[in-house]
């Protein structure tokens, strides 16, 4: 484990998925080639993402008492993650249903249980970890007053607070990604929140337009720094006031490696929780080199099925594209 400490607010789900070869219509009944159940939820696969490539990892998250929750807390010991589980006895643990498609497309349906119950006064009580953090990471598949005291307590200990406004929601508040140093959205989130910004619907998918425009748009966002995550075509990332996080542009794009992908899902949550990690491992690295590493973590992850069970380690990124070995930390 690397000193470099994130500690990740957010999320534990039980993934049941089906892989099926499209997804059904309407009223449709559909046979699944493959069915599994396992580890998920947004906030619990970034924590994963993150231990994974060296990082020491806090995750704090809620459960219920039960045997999905039994395995989190199983999981939680088995991935190095110094787990702060709140434990509700008189609520499920948040569960999805996943259905992956021929094309590793998926549509997922959350019943949030014992995430929506996250307090911030157990996120509170969890104040020590947060002494420790180089970096705070959070998603937005709890209730949002946990967040808004993991942001302070971030904050008041100069961590830097990244923010995956994941799933896009209506009911976002945003003096919290006011006051966040980098938000990672991908397109849905982008245009959701462009929208409630009060900006005009762009008329192109934003991994179509130009690079100058792109920038000028994610800067109505109320972030300093914007990473938007474009799936296969990469990711896209901008500074609103000037180069900062060590970066020499204002905005730049980078690219995905070409891989066999089987399930794309939670390809995003190991984007955040990877290149959470590396920022806290190797704070002196720009964040176009973090953010090149965490793309290969994330197009890796899409070749094995699984949401947070599919991110990879560094060794295994770097045996997977070896070209990734110059200047990315892979020492
Ligand atoms: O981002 C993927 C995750 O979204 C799944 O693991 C599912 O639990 C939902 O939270």
């Amino acid at each position: 484990m690397n000193e470099g400490r994130v500690v990740v607010v957010g999320s534990y789900n039980h993934d049941f998925t089906w892989y099926c070869l499209r997804f059904p219509a309407i009223g449709e009944t559909l046979a699944a080639e493959v069915f599994t159940a396992g580890h998920g939820g947004k906030g619990s696969n970034q924590a994963v993402a993150c231990a994974r490539q060296g990082a020491s990892t806090c995750l704090i998250a809620a459960i219920g008492s039960d045997a999905t929750g039994d395995a989190a807390v199983v999981m939680a010991r088995d991935e190095q993650i110094d787990a702060r589980w709140q434990v509700l006895q008189d609520v499920a643990t948040g569960s999805a249903c996943v259905l992956v498609d021929s094309l590793g497309q998926n549509q997922i349906v959350v019943h949030a249980g014992a995430n929506s119950r996250l307090d911030a006064a157990h996120v509170r009580t969890q104040s020590d970890a947060f002494e420790l953090a180089r970096v705070t990471l959070m998603q937005f598949e709890t209730a949002m007053p946990p967040l808004r005291t993991a942001l302070e307590l971030a904050k008041s200990n100069g961590a830097l607070c990244i923010i995956n406004p994941a799933p896009a929601r209506e009911d976002a508040d945003p003096k919290l990604v006011g006051a966040c140093d980098l938000l990672i959205p991908n397109e849905t989130e982008c245009l959701m929140m462009l929208r409630q910004a009060g900006c005009i619907a762009p008329p192109k998918r934003l991994a179509d337009i130009q690079d100058a425009d792109l920038a000028n748009l994610t800067a109505k966002l109320a972030a300093p720094s914007v990473a938007v995550t474009l799936g296969e075509h990469g990711v896209f990332v901008a500074h609103r006031d000037g180069p900062r996080l060590h970066d020499m542009s204002r905005y730049y794009r980078l690219s995905a490696p070409t891989v066999r992908v089987i399930d794309t899902t939670g390809a995003g949550d190991v984007f955040c929780g990877s290149l959470a990690a590396t920022i806290a491992m190797r704070p002196e690295d720009s964040l176009s080199e973090v953010a090149r590493l965490a793309l290969h973590c994330a197009a890796h992850s899409t070749e094995r099925p699984g949401a947070g069970f599919s991110a990879p380690t560094r060794r295994q990124v770097f045996q997977r594209f070896p070209g990734l070995m110059q200047g990315s930390g892979s020492t």
